[in-house]
């Protein structure tokens, strides 16, 4: 399909010659004699916009200004007449694309346009993949709360650039599903990703698990083995608490990053290598005496802290509710149905283990194994109108005080019952006012 191009000119005659040699030249042309009109026409899409500069009414920048009030991102070249360089810099800080100086020759116009339309085409393809990699790395971190959005953005950022990353959080907060993410997301998707795990790496042994050993080396696997460095060429390599590295691995490690090739375990020709390495930690790298400042600055290309629960709270009963659906489906359930009351009740507990802790609980609930504190009963299966009642009370006390700003008095007045009555259902329900709330956190 020919692109699209606007010409905007009040001089007929200039309009239609110019109108033709681009026709001529493949194009799909529109001609407009004022800019008002072109604006009129912006829903035809075109792909570039030609337009003289000065015109009576609406001259060329306001045009261009008016288009990217619009967010209108169609580029814009303006033709000037002799001596309009300021205009045509003012044009330019406006947003035009380029200008060009009349009189102008055919063949200089024409590469001015195909050069724009190019770039436009480029640009137009890098927004399209954002947008995909973005759509790719949002599936499986749930949250719509602030922290989550931010923390799903800053992925979808990482993921199109091609930094080592250190990822930093609390055990259970998606370090890992972050990692898995990045990579998702990134230009080397449809390479390996490969998890290691520090921890359990015994030091005797980590040499030839991350380089791999050659033909000969070992007599039990004389055929050779590549490491997991190997493995991950073309790919991701995520270190996993990556502060138990070995301080002596670290140093081997950094010269291979920093080289970019390495040797197998007694072999002597070095093999390229293509990894990025994502490195995930609880722990604050740069205050560790057991970790190389130049190996966290060569990892540290960038940084990624994952949420705690406690600063996504509001997400608490999303995430409940999705993983018991899951938990449910897997074990051929009904899809279980979260009290209201439970999920005030979840949004107030401390959560040290973070989602996964949510999680695990989650799936207790949906098999009728999680019990809420202080009842004893297990509140998943069908509701009963016991629990349908409570459910409207509770959520009608949290209404009613909301309205009187926690206040119990006005509340219990509203309400018509006694104040202690409201206290001990308050209790009972776990409601707590904003003030109490407060004091509890501070
Ligand atoms: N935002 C989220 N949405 C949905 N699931 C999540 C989210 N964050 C974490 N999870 C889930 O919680 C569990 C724990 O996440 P993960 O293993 O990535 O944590 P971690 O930070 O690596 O923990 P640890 O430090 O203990 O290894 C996983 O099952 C993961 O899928
Ligand atoms: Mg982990």
């Amino acid at each position: 399909m020919s692109a699209t191009i606007f010409i905007v000119d009040d001089d007929a005659d200039h309009l239609s010659a110019l109108a033709d040699l681009v026709e001529t030249s493949g194009y799909a042309v529109q001609a407009f004699a004022s800019a008002t009109a072109a604006l009129e026409a912006m829903a035809a899409q075109p792909d570039l916009v030609i337009s003289d500069l000065r015109m009576p009414g609406m001259d060329g920048i306001a045009f261009v200004k008016a288009l990217r009030a619009q967010e209108q991102g169609v580029p814009v070249v303006l033709l000037t007449g002799h001596g309009d360089v300021g205009h045509a810099v003012e044009a330019m800080r406006a947003g035009a694309e380029d200008f060009l100086e009349k009189p102008y020759e055919s063949a200089h116009l024409l590469a001015v346009m195909r050069r724009t339309l190019e770039a436009q085409s480029a640009r137009r393809e890098v927004a399209r993949l954002q947008t995909v990699l973005a759509e790719r790395a949002d599936v499986s971190i749930l949250g719509k709360s602030r922290a989550m959005r931010d923390f799903r953005k800053r992925i979808a950022a990482l993921a199109s650039v091609d930094l080592d990353v250190v990822i930093t959080g609390e055990t259970g907060t998606g370090k890992e599903l972050a990692a898995r993410a990045i990579h998702a997301a990134s230009a080397r998707a449809d390479g390996p990703f490969v998890a290691l795990n520090c921890a359990v790496l015994p030091e005797a042994m980590a040499e030839t698990i991350l380089f791999g050993h050659g033909e000969g080396v070992f007599a039990h696997d004389s055929a050779g083995r590549a490491g997991k460095l190997e493995a991950a060429h073309g790919g991701t390599l995520m270190l996993d608490e990556v502060e138990t590295m070995p301080m002596a691995i670290q140093a081997k490690l950094l010269r291979v990053l920093q080289e970019r090739s390495f040797e197998r375990m007694g072999e002597a020709n070095a093999r390229h290598l293509d990894v990025r390495v994502v490195a995930t930690t609880k722990t604050n790298l740069r205050l560790l005496d057991t970790f190389r400042p130049d190996f966290f600055f060569r990892l540290a290309g960038a940084e990624l802290s994952t949420p705690t629960l406690h600063e996504a709270g509001e997400d608490i009963p999303l995430i409940f509710a999705h993983y018991a659906q899951l938990a449910a489906r897997r074990y051929g359930r009904a899809d279980p149905e979260v009290p209201w009351i439970l999920s005030q009740k979840l949004k107030r507990q401390a959560w040290r283990g973070n989602v996964r802790e949510l999680k695990t609980s989650a799936e207790a609930f949906a098999l009728g194994l999680y019990e809420v504190e202080g009842t004893g009963t297990p509140t998943s299966g069908p509701m009963t109108l016991a629990d349908r009642v409570a459910q409207f009370e509770a959520r009608e006390i949290a209404a009613v005080l909301d309205a009187h700003a926690g206040n119990t008095l006005r509340a219990a007045q509203s309400l018509g019952i006694p104040r202690r009555t409201l206290n001990d259902k308050m209790r009972r329900y776990g409601i707590t006012t904003d003030h109490e709330r407060k004091s509890e956190d501070g």
